[in-house]
Order: structure tokens, then sequence, then C-alpha cells
């Protein structure tokens, strides 16, 4: 499973290792081929009237081909049809059957608050926020690991009873009684067949075949988006003060579909296939495959169509990818897709050299501390191993205790998370530990780990420092003070590293990610089943955690949309994510670009797409750009699909209008991406050769009547036009379409330039991000 999340990254990577492993052992049907589960969407409109319902049709297509295959789940509401364990040469078969429309083969996803409402100036701005009873109406459906029903962050002190619409329930299992719902936990479902199916049946003394949250993750996630108010939460006294989600009063309803081996696609889409049923208005989901696939094959984008279909917001984390280029995931253009950024508050410990240098890590470790004063010998992993690479890296078992005893060790990130290095430390007896890299800066460290000993993770550019003071002198001696929690941190954001960067890797003529949001250092709420570190062997149990990730990035996302939902309940997902984007802020106060933190200096609409999101701001857009799903499906003819591969993602019958035009350029979206071909000429040389490509667009007014203008910044190889200049809304909903045209010169193969298009009224900015790549 990909939970975009730092801290268990090592941890996951071990279980996706065992689980490759499964794959390996190819599980053998009757006729001696291996079964795979595929996902069968059927075409509805072609039921024969034989068939009394649809089952029927769907067991009876399944018969033709496979005697013994039997459904794992059939499908009403994301699409018609089926899941079903069967042979490649079954799926071939049965992909011949008629009325079945497409054969989707399984796929496998992985796992990708106190401070922060006060971060964004939430506290501050209760007048200006939907009244808490509206938000109480509103139900986040979270697909994760499931959910620790018995934390605070979690009681329903003052909420009303459960929403008259709300149809879901809460089911009962291993850990889990179906009276730990309440009045803020509405529902709490699990879906395993899939899993189960791919991994062999669960294991109830590794994991629970429940609702209950094995992992932590979940329940982090659930509560960054709509825990209720706790007074007095912290991390073992780090970050302590009051906790809440985003939507302290919206209500949370669990699907469990991320379990030890991954999360598995035709879970997925019987658990929004439920959602739905359920009556969720927003969905969350912090976890996602590493490579995007066509849309048609994307489980995920399959099943958020058609929750968007029918009004509820998809909220997706980008990935945790970063810095690397062309990585986002969850990238449908009916989705919004969330980066991460720190916020102002940092977790600070120091690395004292003998030389008298400190360096400034981070590190969330509470228990017995090094002395500031008395210095300890520091040594390289490497130094105190037989196998000088794996000690380096600090591989469980590799370092030698009579070299170790009593030293700091220095580690290297690569092949032993950091939570884990430090207790290989700690077992050979040594002190504490230094972590760091050893290729490719990422500038500062910035996500802190729950150590079991004294540690400090510093940067790539500190770590050589220190490591070159070890190898100078003959006895280099250190220590590490654990420092406290540090507020008031600038500038913040800034991109972290790990957020997944664009271009789009499917549909370069969309910006992606749409936007960034707090995903460094987040406190929310824990599971009790494990520790802080996830590791087995940490026996500490809390209530709160700290951890980074897109995956709690997007929660923010998910839970200020149910803030907008509540205020504006009529606007569709699109309004909502353009209201979050026109609004967001890529500057700071002082004017200057958020910075990436990797390079130190401003990063691009690549990195934060429309910027940071800013709730206030988002609930009064002035304008939005609305979608319908028409405009989506239109968005498919344009990129040529097949009337078959629309007709899976969209569900409905839908072809596309031959004598039509249709162009990716016109879907209504709230940021630009224009990618340009780089030509050269026989020589090698750039020729100067000019392109010019039309976009348009359409505002709906939702504030009161106004004449908004338009600016754009000045790009030094691209002129950009707006036609018409400014806009006249005389009532409210009204709709005015403008265009606006790139005329750019031709440029080098990998260059890039960035520019912004705002409409405004004096009192609104609708801002827009405009990306240029020439490619
Ligand atoms: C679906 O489209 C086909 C071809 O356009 C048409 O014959 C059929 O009646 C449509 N079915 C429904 C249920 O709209
Ligand atoms: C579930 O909780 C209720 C109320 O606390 C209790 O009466 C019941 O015995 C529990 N059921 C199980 C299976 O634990
Ligand atoms: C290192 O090698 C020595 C001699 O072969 C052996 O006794 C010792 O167990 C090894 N230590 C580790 C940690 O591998
Ligand atoms: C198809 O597109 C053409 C050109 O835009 C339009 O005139 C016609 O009405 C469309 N047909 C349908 C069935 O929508
Ligand atoms: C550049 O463009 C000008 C005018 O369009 C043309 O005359 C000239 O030959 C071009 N130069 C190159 C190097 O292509």
């Amino acid at each position: 499973m990909k939970i975009f999340l730092l801290i268990l990254l090592v941890q996951t990577l071990v279980v996706l290792l065992t689980l490759s492993h499964l794959d390996a052992a190819v599980e053998y049907g009757n006729q001696h081929r291996p079964k795979k589960t595929y996902i069968i969407h059927m075409d509805k409109s072609n039921k024969p009237a034989v068939f009394a319902d649809h089952v029927n049709w769907y067991e009876s297509s399944l018969k033709s081909v496979s005697e013994s295959a039997k459904m794992l789940y059939t499908y009403n509401n994301v699409l018609h049809g089926f899941s079903t364990r069967i042979t490649e040469d079954e799926a071939h078969l049965l992909k011949n059957q008629p009325g079945v429309l497409s054969v989707i083969p399984e796929t496998r996803e992985e796992l990708h608050t106190t401070r922060t409402p006060d971060f964004f100036g939430l506290e501050k701005s209760y007048s200006l926020l939907p009244a808490s009873d509206k938000v109480s109406d509103i139900v986040i459906g979270v697909l994760d690991t499931g959910v620790w029903p018995e934390i605070e962050s979690y009681n329903d002190k003052g909420l009303g009873p459960v929403p008259r619409s709300w149809k879901g329930k809460c089911e009962s299992g291993k850990n889990f009684n179906s009276s730990s719902c309440n009045r803020k936990l509405i529902g709490a479902r699990f879906f395993s067949k899939g899993y189960e199916e791919e991994s062999g049946k669960i294991d109830e003394k590794v994991e629970s075949k429940s609702p209950i949250d094995d992992n932590g993750h979940g329940t982090h996630t659930s509560t960054t988006a709509a825990g209720s108010s706790v007074s007095k939460a912290s991390f073992l006294g780090f970050a302590s003060g009051k906790a809440r989600g985003m939507a302290p009063t919206a209500r949370v309803a669990s699907y469990k579909v991320c379990w030890l081996g991954g999360c598995f696609g035709s879970d997925i889409i019987a658990a929004v296939d439920a959602a739905i049923e359920d009556g969720v208005h927003i969905i969350s989901k912090s976890f996602g495959g590493s490579y995007p696939g066509r849309y048609h094959s994307d489980t995920t984008a399959i099943a958020a169509f058609a929750a968007t279909a029918r009004g509820i917001l998809v909220s997706a984390s980008g990935g945790n990818n970063g810095p690397s280029t062309t990585t986002v995931t969850n990238i449908a253009p009916w989705m919004t897709t969330v980066g991460a950024g720190t916020i102002d508050r940092d977790f600070p410990a120091y690395v004292k050299l003998g030389n008298g240098k400190t360096y400034k890590g981070v590190s969330l470790y509470k228990g017995k501390q090094l002395s500031d004063k008395v210095l300890v010998p520091i040594i390289h992993g490497g130094s105190a191993s037989n196998d000088t690479d794996e000690g380096n890296f600090c591989v469980p078992g590799s370092l030698i205790p009579e070299k170790v005893n009593g030293k700091i060790v220095i580690c290297i990130q690569g092949r032993t998370g950091k939570v884990q290095a430090g207790l290989v430390v700690k077992d050979a007896g040594g002190v504490g530990m230094v972590y760091t890299r050893e290729h490719q800066s990422t500038g500062e460290e910035l996500s802190a780990a729950p150590y079991l000993l004294p540690a400090a993770a510093v940067s790539l550019e500190k770590g050589t420092e220190i490591r070159t003071y070890v190898d100078s002198v003959p006895n280099p001696t250190a220590t590490i003070i654990q420092g406290t929690t540090v507020l008031g941190v600038q500038p913040s954001p800034i991109v972290a590293s790990f957020s997944s960067r664009g271009p789009n890797l499917r549909t370069r003529r969309i910006l992606k990610p749409d936007i960034i949001a707090p995903g460094v250092n987040i406190l929310a709420g824990w599971t009790g089943a494990v520790g802080p570190s996830g590791l087995a062997r940490d026996k500490r149990r809390v209530s709160f955690n700290i951890i980074s990730g897109t995956s709690m990035s997007c929660p923010h996302v998910s839970g200020i949309a149910a803030l907008l939902k509540a205020a504006h309940p009529k606007w569709s997902p699109a309004a909502i994510r353009s209201a979050l984007m026109t609004t967001a802020y890529s500057t700071y106060k002082n004017g200057k670009t958020i910075e990436d933190v990797v390079t130190a200096s401003a990063a691009t609409p690549f990195d934060f797409g429309a910027g940071h999101v800013d709730p206030v701001a988002a609930l009064d857009p002035g304008l939005v750009y609305d979608t319908t799903v028409e405009d989506y499906k239109d968005f498919l003819c344009a990129l040529h699909y097949t009337p078959e591969q629309i007709k899976t993602v969209t569900n409905t019958n839908f072809t596309c209008n031959a004598s039509k035009v249709y162009n990716v350029e016109d879907l209504n979206y709230p940021s630009f991406a224009i990618p340009l071909l780089a030509e050269i000429d026989d020589f090698g040389a750039v020729t100067n050769v000019t392109r010019t490509v039309t976009y348009t667009r359409t505002l709906t007014n939702v504030g009161t009547p106004a004449t908004y203008r338009a600016s754009v910044s000045k790009v030094d190889v691209v002129k950009i036009l707006v036609k018409p200049k400014s806009l006249s809304f005389k009532k409210a909903y009204e709709k005015k379409s403008y265009t606006v045209t790139f005329i750019a010169n031709n440029m080098e193969w990998g260059s890039e330039r960035f520019g912004r298009l705002e409409w405004s009224d004096g009192k609104h900015i609708v801002g827009s991000p405009i990306a240029f790549t020439w490619t």
C-alpha cells in the first residue's frame, strides 16, 4: 500500500517485498492457469429481457466462461457490474460476451493537527465560517486503513442527531463493535474481498477484518479532516495545544480499503459504490498508485467520476514521489489533487560536535537525554560493522556492539527507516543517532520522527559536514540535544521535498497538483493498535501522533471542502475546487513566491498548483470555474477515447458527436498548462517559430453583481492576450466566457515559464496559475 506517509515508508517497503513474494506464488486454478481479479463493467442498457434482474444476468455471463468463478462484489453506483477471480483466457472470453463493456485487471495502490487551524487563521475567523450546525450536515467519507474510535477526537459532544439522509452503517468485526459509532463517527465499513483474493485470507492475529485501524493512518487522516476539538492534545508533550480537524463538526464515515498488503481496486470501487449509496458529501483518499494509468483503466478515476457525477467532491493525495518531476498521481481532472507544504512549526534537535559546531536537525525524541556538556564518541555505522555498506545504512544486525557501545552512530537513509535505524543503534548499545542522506539533496530535513533514542535527522549538506568532521579528527565527539516545539517558523509554508510534482504525466494540458495544504509534521489522532512509529517493538501508545506526507495534506483539503459544501450546499465539486484554487496564495505576505525546500528558492505551479489553500478566502471566491459532468465527457472525447472507454469511465450511454470539435484546452479548469513543441533546425539550433494557442474558459458569478477586469503577469517569451478584458456580471450564477491566447516563442527543450491570470472586481481576486513547457 502506498499510504502517502513517510514515516511508515520503510515498513511499507518491507510489506511490499513480502507481498510481491505472495504475487510470485502464483495461484493455480482448475485449468492450471493463474487467476487474477478483474472488474467487469456491464453495459446496463444491453441487459437481455430474459433475465429477471442484473445480478442474474451477471451470473449467467460469468458462468458462460467459468463454471467455478464467484462474484466478489456486485457494483451498482460507480459502474454496473461485478468483480471476480478468473484466468486471463476467461477474461478474454468474458470481454467478448454481449453486454460486457470492459474487463479491468485488479490494481494495487499504496498508502501515500492542532496548530493547523491557527495556521490558517480559522480560529480568528469564526464569524466567517458556516454555522457549525450546517457543517454537521456534511459527511466526509474517508477511504483508508479504518478508524480507532476510542480516542477523544471522535467525541460527539454537542453534535445533533445523525443527518436524516444518512444511510450508511457501522459494521462490527474483530476488535470493532458497531456500538463504537456515535454522532461523530457515523459510519464504519470494511472492504477486503479483493485484498483477500490477492493475498490470501486475512490472518486475524496480524490484522483485523473489521473497520478497526491497525495502522494509524486512517485515524490520522479522518481526524485531520473532521476530528472533534480536544483541548489538551499533544504528542509526548510536543505540539501541545488544542487539536481539532478542519471541519470539527462534520461527520466521519470510515471505509477501510487499505490493508497490510495494499489498497485494491475492486475494494476501492466497492467502497465508493457504498459511500455513494450511504450519502457521503466528500470523499478523502490518501493513497494511490505510483504510475497513473489511462482513465478507463484507473479504478480511482472511474470511482471518482461516479462520485463527482453525484455531486461528491473527491480529494486525493498527489503522492510522495517528489522532488522528481512528473510524479504526481490521482490526476483525473474531476478530482482535487493535493500536494504538501510545511506549517510554521518545527521540532528541532541539535547535533553539537567536538569542534564546537552545532547543526540543527529534527526529532521527536522524548526520554532520557544526552548531556549537553559531556560529548561522546561519534562514528559512521560502517566503521562498526563487518560490512561497511550495511553498517552505513544501519541495517538490522549489522552493527557490532563492542564498537558501538556508548557512541553516537551516523546512519544513512535508504535501507532502514528512521526510527528503525535508531533501534538498530540502540540495540547495539549506541546512545544516539545522526540520520542523514548520501545522495541527492532534498534541502533542509523537515520530517520529524518519534525516535526511541536521542537522534537528529539532518540534511545532506549538514550530514556531509558532520561526516567530514568524523573523518578528519582522531577522536571525534558529539552530543545531541532535543529542542522543544518551535512556533512561528518563517518562511512558511514551503513545498515539502517529498510532495509529488507536475507536469501531469497523463494529460499535459491539465495542471496537477491542484493545490497544496499542510503535510509536514502534522498532529492528529492515532490508533491504539500500534505505537507512533508503527514498529512492532514500539510499545508506546498515544492518542495523537505527528506524521508527514501528502496523506496528511489531502484530509486538510477534504475538511475545508466540507466547510465550503456547508456554506454553499448547491455548489458542484468543480465549483468547490475552483473556489479553493482561485483563492489559494502562491506568495508570502512580502510578495515573494512560496519556496521549495529542495532549492530554497521560488517553487512553481508544478510544485504547488494554484498555491496554498486559504479556507477563509475560499468561502467567498467571487467567481468560479464550474465544470459539469458533460464537460468531463467532452474532455474524454477530446482525448480520442473510444465509445467503450468513455462508457467505462462515465458509466453512461454517451457518444462523442462526430461533427463537433473537442479540445482539452476548453475543459473549464481553474488553471492553465500549456505544453509547446520545442523545435530545432538541422544544425541543432532552436528555431524562431512562434506558436499560438487559445484556451476558452467560462466564469460563474457566485457573488454580487460586479465587473471584473483581467490582468496577466509578464512572461518574457510569451504574449498573453485575454478577450474580453472585462466581464460584467449582473446577477448571481450568471455565466460569462472569455478566451486567453498564448503567443509563444520557440524555446529549448525542457524550458519552463510561469505566469498568472487574475480577474478582479477590486474585492475578490480570482487567480489562475499558468505553466508553459517546451517539450
Ligand atoms: C444507448 O445508446 C444507443 C446508441 O446511441 C441507443 O440505441 C440506446 O437506446 C441507448 N440506451 C439508453 C438506455 O439510453
Ligand atoms: C458492544 O458494546 C455494547 C455496549 O458497550 C456491549 O453491550 C456489547 O456486549 C458489545 N458487543 C461485543 C460483541 O463486544
Ligand atoms: C563480525 O565478524 C566476526 C568475525 O567473523 C563475527 O564473530 C561477528 O559475529 C560479526 N559481527 C556481526 C555483527 O556481523
Ligand atoms: C453535433 O455537433 C454539431 C456541431 O457542433 C451540432 O450542430 C449538432 O447539433 C450536434 N449534434 C448533437 C446530436 O448534439
Ligand atoms: C526567423 O524569423 C524570421 C521572420 O519570421 C525569418 O526571416 C528568419 O529566417 C528566421 N530565422 C531563423 C534562424 O529561422
